[in-house]
């Protein structure tokens, strides 16, 4: 079947108890038992939760998985990610990811001892040898959309016999799918484009290795980063719209990059979809298009949070991924755990997360801000 259809029926038939279509919220914590341990497959909802499950079948089809695990935030997911090496094994992730795996990765596992490396984003195949275990990687990157060739890293971490995790968020199963490419764990926020209308924080990874499957089922319960079943329903709810969603994404997107590239007002676009983005090529290879997330270079770093606080449609704020329009500054924000780092988020950056509302409402807020501000500098 295809993605569309897998993304409205996959893991969701009927409910066998009322014939309900849509999958019910299986509020309960725990289940009754005819005897000991003879139950219908779900006995705590920590281990398992029937609208968790449902939620884990869909989404891990749609990436193309065989093996799914939801988590409580995207942070859940790569916090039992971690759990697959242990202290004095070296990680080498790409440098340029979000904020939060940052602080995580160098604020709590390096103090343990985990011999973490970041390197640029065309630099991570290079960087593995034989001694890395786990190969992190974010693509296109959050927040300056630098584009990792997935199929070179995972070329290269298998020949060294290292594991390799994509941070799948920006682009969605929709756009792209590591595992096809070669990767052996995607790794989501489905805070954002999966759920898809900013009410919930969920989190999600999936795999075609048995062996990593066990594990991370072993993982899942022991941490018990787990969501709530409300919040797997809310996931499982966006994820029939997805594609819906982010052609029109991608499509909005893409005129918001065009009209801000070659404004007098702007330094520079950062957006994969444009010819002149370094890593466009690649995107064309393993993206199916090139995604909502828009990131600029105002004139100044002033002029960045003067502009972020003009516009009406776009919201100031955090996060990704909902049909509403987002604008914000990465370095004061979303990244400004990343300010020690030996890279930098440029205090100048704006990021955009496009939504799903008219575009050329979406460009009319965006020229009158920049007008405001070129005329003010
Ligand atoms: C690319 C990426 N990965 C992971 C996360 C963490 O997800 P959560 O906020 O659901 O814990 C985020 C959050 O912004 C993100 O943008």
């Amino acid at each position: 079947m295809d993605f569309e259809t897998r993304a409205i029926h996959e893991g969701q038939e009927p409910d066998p108890a009322t014939g309900a279509v849509t999958v019910p919220i299986y509020q309960t914590s725990t289940y009754v038992q005819e005897a000991v341990g003879e139950h219908k497959g779900f006995d705590y909802s920590r281990t398992a939760n029937p609208t968790r499950r449902a939620l884990e079948i869909c989404l891990a089809s749609l990436e193309s998985a065989e093996y799914g695990f939801a988590f409580s935030s995207g942070m859940g997911a790569t916090t039992t990610l971690m759990h697959l090496v242990s202290p004095g094994e070296r990680i080498v992730a790409v440098n340029d990811v979000y904020g939060g795996t940052y602080r995580l990765l160098s604020k709590v596992y390096r103090p343990k001892g985990y011999d973490i490396e970041f390197v640029p984003h065309d630099e991570v195949a290079a960087a593995i040898d034989d001694r890395t275990r786990l190969v992190w990687v974010e693509t296109p990157t959050n927040p300056l959309l630098n584009l990792v060739d997935i199929r070179a890293v995972s070329d290269a971490a298998r020949a060294a016999g290292a594991v390799v995790a994509v941070d799948n968020t920006f682009a969605t199963p929709y756009l792209q799918r590591p595992l096809e490419l070669g990767a052996d764990i995607v790794v989501h926020s489905t805070t954002k484009y999966l759920g898809g209308h900013s009410d919930l924080v969920g989190g999600f990874a999936c795999t075609n290795d048995p062996t990593i499957a066990e594990r991370l089922a072993f993982l899942q319960n022991s941490l018990g980063a787990v969501p709530g079943p409300f919040d797997a329903w809310l996931v499982l709810r966006g994820l029939k719209t997805l594609a819906l969603r982010m052609r029109k994404h991608s499509e909005n997107a893409r005129a918001v990059a065009e009209f801000l590239d070659g404004h007098p007002a702007v330094e520079r676009v950062l957006y994969p979809g444009l010819p002149s983005h370094p890593g466009h090529e690649l995107a064309a290879r393993q993206m199916a298009d090139f995604g909502g997330m828009v990131s600029f270079l105002a004139p100044s770093a002033e002029e960045a949070a003067a502009l972020v606080a003009r516009t009406e449609i776009w919201k100031l704020a955090e996060s990704l991924g909902g049909v509403e329009s987002l604008i914000e500054v990465p370095a004061q924000m979303t990244h400004a755990s990343t300010a020690d780092a030996p890279f930098a988020t440029p205090p100048n950056l704006v990021r955009l997360s496009v939504g799903i509302e008219s575009a050329d409402d979406l460009v009319a807020d965006l020229e009158s801000a920049l007008v405001r501000s070129a005329a003010r500098a």
